[in-house]
């Protein structure tokens, strides 16, 4: 058996925007999704995944193959972890050459799905380094971000960024920008994270923000404001203005929450952390509900938040220097 791990990632600012062509700046973050890969003496994908939420829960299902599973948990959620692990292996199958081969799959996560963290990035990531490893072929870190990123774009009917895949392969802080894709130099964040316990579906509200845009120049004006605070965010990295990230970080959400990707949970959680004096909040990654990121050195914060109705768990994570990782 090969075994990788990928870490999930926050966004400082960017998301959707990156779509259309923005920068954007995800941090990869310590909570990791570990991926066990077994070669099997048939064609079957068999996918053991525990832990898929902060609660945990563990479904068993046949992968393509077999029959009705044994399911403990949400369809969507289902759906979403299989179609993930579906579209990885066949990234496998494609850059092995080994069409017919069949795999037993394990998942074990730290990461929420479809939160915001990266779940499904950090999956793929790992899926595909402990496959192609598990059939003997060891890929450059960059080729890994970039099966992983098809099997996103893939998954979500051709609307995904590079972004989420590219953090969670390197690790470390990085600057996605079209196909432009690398690490950037980033000081310690104090980085606090709040989850309402819910998740988003990214792949509407993605087309949600498409449509907006079609329709509305000012919300085609939204999303090129994005751009432009990621760029002054950029020079607050590189300065070490934690302050004037938070400032920054503030704007983003407001204009992801006229764009209506944030939900009521969210803004409670993000309106929370500004009252007890975070230097700025947003949601992270697709919004819809799942997770908040906030900077506040002070526990006050994670305190305020989890006396948040709405917020069903909150907690401190560190950048993560490390991507894709191979413990067997
Ligand atoms: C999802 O984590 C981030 C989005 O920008 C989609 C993407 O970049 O693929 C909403």
């Amino acid at each position: 058996m090969a075994l990788s791990s990928a870490p999930g990632k926050v966004y400082l600012f960017g998301e959707h925007a990156v779509v259309y062509g923005e920068p954007a700046v995800p941090c990869a973050i310590e909570q990791r999704a570990r991926v066990g890969v077994e070669r099997r003496d048939d064609e079957k994908i068999r996918v053991n995944a525990e832990d898929l939420s902060l609660d945990g829960f563990t479904v068993e299902y046949g992968g393509r193959t077999e029959d009705e599973p044994d399911i403990d948990v949400s369809e969507s959620l289902l759906a979403a972890a299989t179609g993930y692990v579906d579209e990885a292996i066949a990234q496998v199958r494609a850059v092995t050459g080994e069409e017919d081969v069949g795999f037993d799959v394990t998942i074990e996560s730290d990461i929420p799905l479809g939160a915001g963290l990266g779940s499904s990035a950090a999956v793929a990531v790992a899926a595909i380094d402990a496959g192609t490893r598990e059939l003997g072929t060891t890929l450059e870190v960059e080729e890994i971000a970039d099966r992983a990123f098809r099997t996103e774009y893939e998954v979500q009917d051709g609307q995904a960024s590079r972004a989420d895949t590219f953090c969670s392969a390197t690790g470390g802080a990085v600057r996605v920008e079209g196909d432009d894709c690398r690490t950037i130099d980033a000081p310690d964040l104090p980085i606090v994270i709040g989850f309402d316990g819910g998740a988003g579906d990214t792949g509407q509200l993605v087309s949600d923000v498409r449509d907006l845009r079609e329709e509305y120049e000012f919300a085609a004006n939204t999303v090129e404001s994005i751009g432009n605070i990621v760029r002054n965010g950029e020079q607050a990295l590189a300065d070490g203005d934690v302050e004037e990230l938070g400032r920054l970080m503030n704007f983003n959400h407001g204009l992801l929450s006229a764009l209506g990707v944030s939900s009521r949970s969210l803004d409670a959680m993000v309106w929370a952390a500004r009252d007890a004096d975070a230097y700025g909040a947003k949601l992270t990654g697709s919004g819809g509900g799942g997770c908040i990121v906030a900077l506040d050195p002070s526990e006050a914060t994670e305190t305020a938040l989890k006396f948040t109705p709405g917020c069903e768990d909150a907690f401190r994570a560190e950048l993560a220097d490390e991507g894709v990782c191979r413990l067997e």
